[in-house]
């Protein structure tokens, strides 16, 4: 009996160590706890908004992967797009100079709930020191870049943007809001309130988030190049969402669950998809494909079309500080 049991125990065992090295018994993920939900910021889209946020699931439905401008397979799907390199950008079926429907539908634009039919992906990642960092990523087919003396610049297909609320054991601390190459951090405190929740505004076309309403003007000096933002339709993550915990420690992701649509189909779509280092959208045009011209802006070139963005992976989801640029990041107390 006692040989048996033995036997039968070190069976055990070593089928846990060929399954996962430390051993530790898989458990289903955890849900989004209450209260990341309770605390998920309410975000402003401007209210003449053209590029409306948009559903990944749609918009794979529209690309090819490239590399160098040649096709790497017909198609991809949520299911198989992490067996493509970081070197692969999803680019258009379509002519964007057409602007086809996909990319200027009003499908995605928010109802008076503040519900849109594309699920904002929820990014929970726990940190040391009782930290549990809440990424909001929200995605739009198509980035309208910005005017510069009424030449338009910036242009992408694909839009990764992100807002991110840190919780202390549970409180709510901080409020990062991603813009451009950058971003901006605030206490949660000093945070404008939508129903005791904090409150974001999008930049029309580029997709950019503020903690405050009005003109933010960016990288170039002056009033050259802004963004504009308003109190226009409220978009609200927690009644559509696709959820994941991320282990920094692993870099993996495992479905947390979803609500509203996409609780019905986060399972059969899984959660290798964030695993994807490639690009969203187009590569940045050569000189005169599509249109495409660039210019010298002071230090910077600017191009009508740049590349499409790297998904929430490369977003330093890991993060210690609370911005995605670590280096002299400031947490402001006031906005
Ligand atoms: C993904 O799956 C679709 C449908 O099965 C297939 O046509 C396509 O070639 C696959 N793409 C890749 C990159 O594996
Ligand atoms: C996350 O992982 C990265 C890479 O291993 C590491 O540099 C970073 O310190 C980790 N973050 C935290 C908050 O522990």
């Amino acid at each position: 009996m006692v040989g048996f049991a033995l036997q039968a125990l070190s069976a055990l065992l070593l089928t846990l160590s060929v399954a996962a090295s430390p051993v530790r018994v898989k458990k289903r993920a955890d849900p989004v706890p209450s209260f990341v939900l309770a605390n998920a910021p309410l975000a402003h889209l401007y209210s003449k908004e053209q590029w409306w946020p948009s559903d990944i699931s749609v918009h794979v439905q529209h690309v090819v992967p490239e590399v160098n401008f040649a096709s790497v397979a017909p198609s991809v799907t949520l299911q198989n797009i992490s067996s493509l390199g970081s070197d692969v950008f999803l680019t258009s079926k379509d002519d964007v100079t057409d602007q086809p429907d996909w990319i200027t539908s009003v499908v995605g634009k928010p109802d008076a709930d503040g519900l849109s039919s594309a699920p904002v992906t929820i990014v929970l990642v726990n940190k040391p020191g009782g930290i549990l960092d809440a990424f909001f990523f929200y995605f739009y087919s198509y980035d309208h870049g910005g005017k510069v003396l009424g030449i338009e610049f910036g242009d992408h297909v694909g839009d990764w943007e992100h807002t991110m609320v840190r919780f202390t054991n549970g409180a709510p601390t901080a409020f990062y809001l991603s813009a451009h190459s950058g971003g901006s951090a605030y206490t949660f405190a000093a945070t404008e309130k939508t129903n005791g929740r904090p409150t974001a505004y999008i930049g029309v076309g580029t997709h950019a988030n503020y903690a405050s309403s009005g003109q933010h003007c960016h990288d170039l000096p002056g009033d050259l190049l802004c963004d504009q933002t308003d109190a226009g339709p409220i978009w609200d993550p927690a009644l559509n969402y696709r959820a994941f915990w991320f282990d920094n420690s692993t870099q993996t992701f495992t479905v947390a669950g979803g609500g509203g649509a996409a609780a019905n189909v986060i399972s059969s779509e899984g959660a290798s998809w964030l695993s994807f280092q490639g690009k969203w959208g187009d590569e940045q045009y050569d000189f005169l494909e599509h249109g495409q011209y660039c210019l010298e802006l002071g230090s910077l070139e600017e191009c009508r079309f740049s590349s499409g963005p790297t998904g929430p992976i490369a977003k330093n989801l890991g993060r210690a500080a609370v911005c995605q640029k670590e280096d002299g990041c400031t947490i402001a107390t006031s906005l």
